[in-house]
């Protein structure tokens, strides 16, 4: 038995698959290396003292998929991070996008199809609510908001498998979805690595505060919030990953298809985590203060009971932690997995 994990040499596919050895599974990890370094793996060896076996492919590429399965005929689930992910970049390349975003998943589909694999776990998105007219937002939601090529993806490939599971009733299937992902494992070991200029909050205030740009950009300080800026659902990537593992023991239970919301159920403004930053590396931030972020909404935050009461997962750490790690990382690799 082992747990195959698409992109697992990610940032949250990393720490998803340190989790799961942890809790005693046996993991095989698919990769090919596009937005991520074979650095990982050394990486994934000191921390958990295996060697995890690794497959290089393209999720996208039929025969290299093929030859997957046919290698690690063990495999019995599948958790599926291998995607694209910047916003700003789907809105230029919305085709490529789609591409490999619905193509990958559809090829790894067809392939459990053919080696009758019946438990996917999917990475999806808070993106796919749009701009919720209640927070905190529970899995009921409409849940066809998105307003980016990167969000659709999210929004169409969650319809597939819905879809799927109507017309198999033998599948399991987690739809997992995501609030903000930051911080990193506590031994500063494996992080977030984004490459050029970060587009998400943590990597660019941890950039910062390491000296590769002189001040923290501030997207609009006029949202009808407490300080006026956009108030988000942080959580740590570990508690994240662990709510992989349970998503994974659950669908052992023959769940059939499954929603869950993976956040903290508490709201953090953009001045309060840089704020909360600030403590963690001991510096002042110099802060820029920008107009709005185009397709920025004002707030969301999630309510994660279902998860608490379905998969017995909540979030542990908070958002000191989640800023300590990410700086631990940060200052201890300063340029990421690059040398
Ligand atoms: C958080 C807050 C910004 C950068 C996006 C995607 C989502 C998911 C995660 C995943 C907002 C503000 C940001 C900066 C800032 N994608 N901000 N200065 O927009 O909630 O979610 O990333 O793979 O699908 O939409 O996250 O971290 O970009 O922004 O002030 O330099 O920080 O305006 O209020 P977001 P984020």
């Amino acid at each position: 038995m082992a747990i195959l994990v698409t992109g697992g040499t990610g940032y949250i596919g990393s720490h998803t698959v340190v989790e799961l050895i942890a809790a005693g599974y046996n993991v095989v990890i698919a990769d090919n290396f596009y937005n991520s370094s074979p650095e990982v793996l050394n990486r994934l060896k000191t921390i958990t003292g295996k060697d995890i076996p690794f497959f290089k492919c393209d999720v996208c590429n039929k025969d290299e998929v093929e030859m997957l399965f046919n290698t690690f005929n063990e495999i019995d689930a599948v958790i599926h991070f291998a995607a694209y992910k910047a916003v700003g970049e789907s809105v230029e390349k919305p085709l490529d996008y789609y591409e490999n975003n619905i193509g990958g998943a559809l090829c790894i589909l067809q392939a459990m199809k053919r080696h009758n694999v019946k438990n996917f776990v999917f990475s999806s998105s808070a993106t796919v609510y749009g701009d919720p007219e209640i927070v905190p937002c529970d899995e009921n939601a409409p849940a066809n908001g998105a307003t980016n090529p990167y969000g659709w993806t999210k929004v169409m490939q969650e319809q597939i498998l819905r879809d799927m599971c109507v017309a198999d009733k033998s599948m399991n299937v987690a739809i997992l979805r995501y609030f903000n992902p930051i911080g990193a494992h506590p031994s500063g070991l494996i992080g977030e690595d984004p490459n050029g200029i970060p587009n998400n909050l943590l990597p660019y205030i941890a950039q910062a505060a390491i000296g590769k740009y002189p001040s923290v950009r501030i997207f609009g300080t006029d949202y009808p919030t407490p300080d006026g800026t956009g108030v988000r659902d942080y959580i740590h990537v570990v508690d994240l990953a662990l709510g992989h593992v349970a998503a994974v023991k659950k669908l052992f239970t023959n769940c059939g298809l499954v929603t869950y919301n993976l956040g903290t159920g508490k709201g953090y403004s953009v001045l309060e985590v840089v704020k909360a930053f600030e403590k963690a590396c001991g510096k002042t931030l110099e802060k820029n203060i920008l107009p709005r972020r185009a397709g920025d909404i004002a707030v969301n935050y999630a309510n994660p009971a279902k998860a608490k009461a379905e998969l017995g997962w909540s979030a542990r750490y908070g958002i000191e932690d989640m800023c300590a790690h990410s700086w631990n990382w940060q200052s201890k690799n300063p340029n990421g997995y690059k040398e």
